[in-house]
C-alpha cells in the first residue's frame, strides 16, 4: 500500500509557492484569495475557466487546470456557496477534492485551506475529515488478485491553513484523520480476505502483530481449552462443527494511568457464517466472509489508537469462530450453557453472533470495564429496518448511547438508537432453558441485542448492529465501519 504523508505548512507567497498541483477553493461565484492570487500568477487563467461556465464551483465540483509559475497545475475545488457552507457541503467538496486527487497524476498537492471553514465547521475537524477520506481513497485490495489496480499516485498533501497559529491544530488534525483513515482501512483490508485465509487463527496472528513492538500493548489468545476450563459453552457450541479452532483474542491498549478502567471493545469474529446446521440459502453466501468486521473494526481502531496515542486504556475482545455444519456440530434444539451461567436452546444455529458474544461479555467483566461497546453483523433484520446508512445502536445507559450517537455524526458515521424494552425480551422464552437464541420474525435485530443484554447488566454497555454498515455488496468491498465513530467516541473520553 502507498503511505500517504501530511504536512501542515503555511505558505508565504501563493503565487509563487512551488506544487505539482495548487488547490484553490472556489465559491459559487466567488473566488477564494488564494485563487484570486493564482488567477494573478497565471494571467487570469482562472477567470477566464471560470468565464466558459462549465465550472460553477458547486460543492464538490472541480477543474483541473494547467498552471504557471510555481504550480505546475491548478485544480479548481467548488465549495457551494459560501452561506451555505456547512457540514455536509464540506463533505461533499471533500469527497470531490479526494477524488480528483486520486484520479490525478501528481505526486504531491498543496492545498490553500484558510476559507474552508464555516460557523459549525471548524478546520480541524474539516483536515481531520479530509485525511481520514484520501487515505480510504489509496486503499487497494491486492492480496489475492494477480494485476490488482495501480496504486494511487499521490504520496503527500500539503495544507496551508492560512495562519502561523493555525499550523500545529492542523498538524494534528491531519494526523489523527489518517491514523483512523489507516485504521478504517486495515478494518476493510481484514473483511475483505476471504475465509479461507482470515480464519480466527489469522486473526490472533494478526492481533499479535499489533502488539509487536509496542510496550503499551499485549495480546493474550484464549484457546479453546481455557474456554472449555471457562465454561464457554456458547462460544464453543458455534465452532463445534468446524474444523477451525475458535478463539478469544484479548488486546490491551496501555495508554492512561495504570488503574484506570478500560473502555472494552468487543467484536463478533465469525470468520465465515454458514448458517450451520440451519445452513443459509447459497445466494450472497460468500458475503458471510464478512461476519467478522465487527472484529475487524475493532482492530482497526485499536491499531488507531494506538498510532494516536491516545492518553486511555482500551482492551478490545474479539471472539473469532468459523460457523460450518458437520456431525459434530450444533443441532437446533441443542441446550448449551453460557459462561454465565445461563442455558442458551439454539433454536437456530445461524443465530451465532450471540452465542460467540455473551460469552466474550461475560469474560468483559474480568477486567473491571468503564464501559463496553460490543460491535456486531447480527441480523438481517437491521439491513431491513436501518439499510446501510446507520448501525443500529443500543444501550443500558443513555450516556454511552449519546456519547456513541455524537460521535457518529461528528464523523458521519451514524448511529440511529434503538429500545431494548423488556417487552421484545419475552419473545426469547424457552420451555427447556434459560433463553432462547432466536425471538421469532418480528423485531429480528432488537431481539438479538435482548439476547446479548442479559449478559451485560454489570457495567455500562451498548451494542452496535452493523449489518448494513460494515461492508457494500456491489461494488462488493468491506467499508472500515465503524472505526471513525469509535475511534472518535475514545478521543472524546480521553480527553483529546
Ligand atoms: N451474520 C448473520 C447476520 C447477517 C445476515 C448480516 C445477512 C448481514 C447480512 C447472522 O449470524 C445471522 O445469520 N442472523 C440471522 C438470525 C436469525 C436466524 C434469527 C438472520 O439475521 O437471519
Ligand atoms: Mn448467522
Ligand atoms: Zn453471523
Amino acid at each position: 500500500m502507498t503511505s500517504l504523508t501530511f504536512t501542515a505548512k503555511q505558505t508565504a507567497d501563493i503565487a509563487r509557492a512551488k506544487s505539482q498541483c495548487a488547490i484553490a477553493p472556489v465559491f459559487a461565484g466567488q473566488l477564494s484569495e488564494a485563487a484570486m492570487a493564482l488567477d494573478k500568477a497565471s494571467a487570469g487563467a482562472l477567470g477566464k475557466a471560470l468565464a466558459l461556465g462549465d465550472f460553477k464551483g458547486k460543492a464538490g465540483q472541480t477543474l483541473m487546470l494547467p498552471g504557471t509559475a510555481g504550480a505546475a497545475r491548478i485544480l479548481l475545488l467548488g465549495c457551494g456557496e459560501s452561506a451555505k457552507f456547512d457540514q455536509a457541503a464540506a463533505r461533499e467538496t471533500l469527497e470531490g477534492l479526494n477524488k480528483a486527487l486520486s484520479d490525478c497524476n501528481a505526486k504531491e498537492a498543496l492545498l490553500h485551506a484558510a476559507e474552508l471553514q464555516a460557523e459549525g465547521v471548524e478546520l480541524p475537524w474539516l483536515l481531520e475529515t479530509l485525511a481520514r477520506g484520501l487515505v480510504g481513497h489509496s486503499y487497494r485490495y491486492v492480496a489475492t488478485v494477480s494485476k490488482p489496480k495501480d496504486p494511487m499516485v499521490l504520496g503527500k498533501l500539503v495544507v496551508n491553513p492560512g495562519s502561523a497559529l493555525a499550523v500545529r491544530a492542523a498538524q494534528t488534525a491531519l494526523d489523527t484523520g489518517a491514523a483512523v483513515g489507516r485504521g478504517m482501512n486495515l478494518a476493510r483490508e481484514l473483511g475483505n480476505l476471504p475465509g479461507n485465509i482470515c480464519t480466527p487463527t489469522y486473526l490472533a496472528k494478526e492481533a499479535r502483530k499489533l502488539a509487536r513492538g509496542n510496550a503499551r500493548v499485549t495480546t493474550q489468545v484464549v484457546e479453546e481449552k481455557q474456554m472449555r476450563e471457562l465454561g464457554m459453552g456458547a462460544l464453543l457450541s458455534v465452532s463445534a462443527g468446524s474444523d477451525e479452532p475458535a478463539k478469544l483474542i484479548v488486546i490491551e491498549y496501555k495508554g492512561g494511568k495504570a488503574n484506570a478502567a478500560p473502555q472494552v471493545l468487543v467484536g463478533k469474529g465469525i470468520t465465515f457464517d454458514s448458517g450451520g446446521i440451519s445452513i443459509k440459502p447459497g445466494a450472497k453466501m460468500d458475503e458471510m466472509k464478512y461476519d467478522m468486521c465487527g472484529a475487524a473494526s475493532v482492530f482497526g481502531t485499536m491499531q488507531a489508537v494506538v498510532e494516536m496515542a491516545l492518553p486511555i486504556n482500551i482492551t478490545g475482545i474479539i471472539a473469532a469462530a468459523e460457523n460450518m455444519p458437520s456431525g459434530g456440530a450444533t443441532k437446533p434444539g441443542d441446550v448449551v450453557t453460557s459462561m454465565a451461567g445461563k442455558t442458551i436452546e439454539v433454536l437456530n444455529t445461524d443465530a451465532e453472533g450471540r452465542l460467540v458474544l455473551c460469552d466474550a461479555l461475560t469474560y468483559a467483566n474480568r477486567l473491571k470495564p468503564a464501559a463496553v461497546i460490543d460491535i456486531a453483523t447480527l441480523t438481517g433484520a437491521c439491513v431491513v429496518a436501518l439499510g446501510s446508512h446507520a448501525c443500529a445502536v443500543y444501550a443500558n445507559n443513555e450516556d454511552l448511547a449519546e456519547q456513541l450517537l455524537t460521535a457518529g455524526t461528528n464523523t458521519h458515521d451514524r448511529g440511529w438508537r434503538m429500545p431494548l424494552w423488556d417487552d421484545y425480551s419475552k419473545q426469547l422464552k424457552s420451555n427447556f432453558a434459560d433463553l432462547a437464541n432466536i425471538g421469532g420474525p418480528e423485531a429480528g435485530s432488537v431481539t438479538a441485542a435482548c439476547f446479548l443484554s442479559e449478559f451485560a447488566k454489570d457495567y455500562p454497555w451498548a451494542h452496535l448492529d452493523v449489518a448494513g454498515a460494515a461492508w457494500n455488496s456491489s461494488p462488493k468491498g468491506a467499508t472500515g465501519r465503524p472505526v471513525a465513530m469509535l475511534t472518535r467516541y475514545l478521543q472524546d473520553r480521553s480527553g483529546a
